[in-house]
């Protein structure tokens, strides 16, 4: 599910150092299908071309005085108004109320809630003025990001870099989407645990991680308070996700991750593929040998062990089978009292794809998808 899909975007451009960067941005959401028109500032166009703007979008504007009424046409066709980078003239005349050029002309006209990328010198960022316009455009409604730390333009280090274009696109997918898990906080786990066989090797499992980053970021886009706790091997999917990523080396330190956690948790997603043994470690280093036998000690069963500690949390487990997948993920679920299995196949490891069953306490639902659309699938399951 991408909640950016048949929308259309108006997109406003003023002054900052930043502007230089929406040409990426433009592209980055028409490779998505989405339909992008552009309104410049004239500061703006100081800082890039309007020719390339007009090339790689659906329309630019920059003056009131076109055909037509174009403030009232573009705020009324506009899925989303989103304002990158907002400078601090922008900010101060959407707080205020002043309308003297198209854009902060189509800002009043508009009525949904708009999306503001401020990105200025740090000092700028952190006038009190602009902190003020700041708390009234989040006062009305309006979404303002903050802007990253980092080296900026005008030599030095500071609040006022403009996120990146992933980044970007997602804040409007999220202002877009229906904010399904808002005031809920969602903890995953995901990705493989590891125990040490001795201070060089350990073992583990093939999980990457794909389908707890997946959860971590529909969860977000949902409105979710959104924490993920993923094995130290899983891959780094969807890195600009802001969200809190815990990497954690064995089953028993995600176990004491998830217990600090897990008063304030609504729904736990253990997606973990948590190592079912320990080994006997040896503090030096094993050395070559013709044989070695490794002794295996049962680990710890994170899931089994919540369920006596369980209250309002829903637990979503997920079970991964190489035969018997309905069977043996329904007796996992009575087993470890989770409230929605998934049960999955092996061939789902590594992979974008997956296939199996959502199943819950009233009916088996199969599924051949990719990893977001289950994501998305469970949120709405959970939800409804
Ligand atoms: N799980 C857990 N702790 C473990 C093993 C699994 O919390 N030591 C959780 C997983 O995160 C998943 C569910 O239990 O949500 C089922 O995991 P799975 O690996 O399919 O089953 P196991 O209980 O490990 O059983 P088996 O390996 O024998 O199939």
């Amino acid at each position: 599910m991408n909640f950016l899909k048949n929308k259309s975007i108006l997109l406003g451009v003023t002054g900052g150092i930043a502007a230089y960067k929406t040409p990426g941005l433009i592209r980055g959401l028409k490779e998505k299908g989405i339909a992008v028109k552009v309104v410049l500032t004239e500061n703006a166009t100081r800082f890039v071309s309007p020719l390339v703007i007009s090339i790689l979008s659906d329309g630019i504007f920059t003056s009131l005085w076109e055909e037509g009424i174009p403030h009232i046409n573009l705020s009324e066709e506009a899925s989303l108004l989103c304002i990158v980078p907002a400078d601090y003239n922008i900010m101060g005349k959407a707080a205020s109320g002043v309308a003297d050029d198209l854009l902060s002309t189509v800002i009043p006209a508009y009525d949904g809630k708009i999306l503001f990328f401020p990105s200025m010198n740090s000092k700028m960022y952190e006038n009190p003025i602009l902190q003020k316009n700041i708390d009234i455009l989040r006062g009305l409604g309006h979404i303002v990001i903050e802007p990253d730390e980092g080296p900026l333009a005008c030599k030095g280090e500071g609040k006022g870099r403009l996120p990146d274009i992933d980044r970007i696109i997602l804040e409007m997918e999220k202002a877009l989407a229906p904010d399904l898990l808002k005031g809920t906080y969602c903890l995953i786990t995901g990705g493989a645990t590891t125990e040490r066989i001795d201070p060089i090797r350990y073992i583990t499992n093939r999980s990457s991680g794909k389908m707890a980053y997946s959860l971590a970021r529909y969860c977000y886009l949902n409105g979710a308070k959104t924490e993920l706790i993923v094995g130290v091997n899983a891959l780094d999917c969807n890195r600009y996700l802001p969200i809190n990523v815990i990497r954690v080396e064995t089953a028993r330190k995600m176990q004491e991750e998830i217990l600090k956690r897990w008063d304030e948790v609504n729904y736990l997603f253990m997606n973990a593929a948590v190592a079912d043994f320990t080994v006997q470690k040896k503090d030096k280093k094993i050395k070559k040998k013709k044989e070695l036998t490794l002794k295996l000690k049962e680990n710890i069963d994170i899931l089994a062990d919540l369920k006596s500690k369980k209250g309002s949390q829903f637990v979503i487990g997920f079970a991964l089978e190489t035969e018997d997948l309905l069977d043996s993920a329904k007796k996992k679920m009575k087993d470890k009292g989770v409230d929605l299995m998934v049960a999955n196949r092996e061939s789902a490891i590594g992979d974008d794809y997956t296939s199996g069953f959502l199943i819950s306490r009233y009916e088996e639902e199969p599924f051949q998808c990719s990893k977001d659309e289950l994501s998305w699938k469970i949120i709405k399951r959970i939800r409804s």
